[in-house]
């Protein structure tokens, strides 16, 4: 009877050390991945707002809610991916993860974005935000008309505008204390764009950063002597998702063509035409 007991005793507590042992590799598991990858969350109604990809799929982005005393602080990253700047190259990109929502990866994350105290003890707490880049124009464009050839959406502005509305209305981002603007390359210019709006889209109280990493495209020589070609890029960026589709049928296209034709000529454009190409920075 002693034996069998103590058999019995040594079996349970044999029982009990494997299963400590399997609870935690699965949670150490399971941690590491909470921890390393964030899932994707659609705009709500996005299609019926317009915030949506080249290929008119829903804008996206990753979050990561702040905990602690981090509750308030918001890090907004928007990333890089070159831009499209032609039918062909945009519908290329449409079929593409910089172009379409359709099957948008898990996103990997970075150090910055880590929620590790010791990898990352500035912002481990912090609410984190990546939006999803699927519009080819860095943020940059807001055009309702969708060209029937082709199906291109050019409405990245809206996918912005409306991550950052749904952030305050269902996230607790009206209460942001802190909020840093954070994007590289095409994401870089973009945070360029987008940092005043931004800014007017957060309480007074809050206090707003904006960080461009690689996102200022001089017009300089290369270091081997290649003339530069930003100018000439960025010409065809925004002659492509811009004036080719403000008021397509418009009669005052003519006027349109005064100030987008080259980028050089922006500064002809009217007060008028310079409120449609910016944008209403209070909307
Ligand atoms: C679009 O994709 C095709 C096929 O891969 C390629 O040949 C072409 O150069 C691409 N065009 C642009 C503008 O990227
Ligand atoms: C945090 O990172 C440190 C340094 O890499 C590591 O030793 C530690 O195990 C990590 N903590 C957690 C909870 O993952
Ligand atoms: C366009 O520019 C030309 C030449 O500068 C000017 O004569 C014309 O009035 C402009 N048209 C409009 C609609 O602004």
């Amino acid at each position: 009877m002693g034996s069998i007991s103590h058999n019995q005793v040594t079996v349970s507590i044999c029982f009990k050390i494997i299963l400590y042992v399997l609870v935690f590799i699965i949670s150490h598991v399971d941690g590491q991945n909470a921890s390393q990858q964030l899932s994707i969350t659609f705009i709500a109604d996005a299609i019926t707002k317009g915030a949506v990809c080249l290929d008119g799929t829903p804008g996206a982005y990753y979050f990561s809610k702040g905990f602690g005393d981090g509750i308030n602080s918001w890090m907004i990253f928007l990333p890089g991916g070159a831009w499209c700047a032609t039918n062909e190259g945009c519908l290329n990109k449409s079929s593409t993860d910089l172009g379409s929502n359709k099957n948008p990866p898990p996103l990997p994350l970075g150090t910055f974005q880590s929620t590790n105290k010791t990898i990352n003890p500035d912002f481990y707490n912090w609410n984190i935000v990546q939006i999803r880049y699927c519009d080819g124009a860095s943020f940059m464009a807001d055009v309702e008309a969708v060209n029937p050839e082709t199906n291109l959406h050019l409405r990245g502005r809206r996918i912005f505008t409306s991550v950052i509305e749904e952030l305050k209305s269902t996230q607790g981002m009206s209460n942001a204390e802190n909020a840093l603007l954070i994007g590289n390359s095409a994401g870089g210019l973009a945070t360029i764009l987008n940092c005043d709006r931004f800014h007017s889209f957060l309480p007074g109280a809050c206090r707003v950063k904006c960080i461009s990493d690689s996102g200022f495209f001089i017009r300089a020589e290369h270091l081997r002597g290649a003339q530069d070609n930003a100018i000439d890029n960025f010409r065809k960026v925004v002659l492509f998702h811009i004036s080719k589709y403000v008021a397509p049928n418009s009669p005052n296209e003519v006027g349109w063509n005064n100030c987008t034709t080259e980028f050089s000529k922006l500064s002809s454009c009217t007060e008028n035409q310079h409120h449609i190409i910016m944008g209403n920075p209070n909307s």
